[in-house]
């Protein structure tokens, strides 16, 4: 199965997706966004070439996202699973991943948008930390760890992700609505859209997450 998380940021899509990934072994999750921290971790090329437009809050170009997207699929098997998260993220995205899925004669099972206001996404991205160690991620209100700045499941230390800074989240959500949005008409044509309602809290979202993606 294909499934792809569309929304804002903050809206909740990779904390819904750890917890499919969890429960059903052979689902893989490709996240680009973390895909890029990795490699600015690491300090590779890659993560020095993206490092400028994640720190801004604005979208790496569609180049360097589609290399990154070819190289996870190659020789994967697609009839395990896989959730896209976060991509794609453009109609350039889009159109050229459509290409990509007909190649491999796989069609994407079902495009779930995590739909949101923008002071609802302020107020999680406002709150969310992210452990150093383990990259587990949190909330101070909707879901805080036992202990105040301490990972549970590490003991890794919680810090506030650098692009969740106010100045970046404005711009973020900008890129946002520019760019990515357009993708929910994009989707909703071809038939594969399914809304959630993201506002709720986490277990009641995951709820219709599941039925969205028929699990
Ligand atoms: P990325 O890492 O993908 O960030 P994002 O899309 O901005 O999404 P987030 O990770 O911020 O949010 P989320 O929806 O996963 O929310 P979460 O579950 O954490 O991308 C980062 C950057 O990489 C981009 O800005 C861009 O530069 C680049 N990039 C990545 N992909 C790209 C692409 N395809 N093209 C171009 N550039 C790309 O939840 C947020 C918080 O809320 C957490 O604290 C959580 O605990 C809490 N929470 C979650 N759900 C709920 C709920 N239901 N109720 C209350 N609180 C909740």
């Amino acid at each position: 199965m294909i499934y792809v998380f569309l929304g804002p940021p903050g809206a909740g899509k990779g904390t819904q997706a750890r917890y499919f990934m969890k429960r059903h072994d052979k689902l893989a999750h490709v996240e680009t966004g973390q895909l890029f921290r990795d490699a600015m971790k690491r300090g590779s090329d890659l993560g020095e070439q993206v490092r400028q437009y994640m720190e801004a809050g604005e979208l790496v170009p569609d180049d360097i996202v589609m290399e990154l997207v070819e190289k996870r699929l190659v020789g994967a098997a697609l009839d395990d699973g896989f959730i896209f998260d976060g991509f794609p993220r453009t109609i350039e995205q889009g159109e050229r991943f459509d290409t990509l899925l007909r190649q491999k004669h796989r069609p994407i099972d079902a495009v779930v948008y995590f739909a949101i206001s923008d002071s609802a996404v302020v107020r999680r991205l406002d709150g969310r930390r992210v452990c150093t160690n383990c990259d587990r991620t949190y909330h101070r209100t909707y879901d805080p760890p036992t202990e105040d700045g301490v990972c549970d499941r590490c003991e890794g230390e919680l810090v506030r992700r650098s692009d969740d800074s106010p100045e970046a989240v404005r711009k973020r959500l900008q890129e946002y609505h520019a760019k990515t949005e357009p993708l929910v008409s994009f989707y909703r044509e071809k038939g594969s859209l399914k809304r959630v309602n993201a506002e709720q809290n986490i277990e009641p979202l995951r709820n219709d997450v599941r039925d969205a993606l028929d699990l």
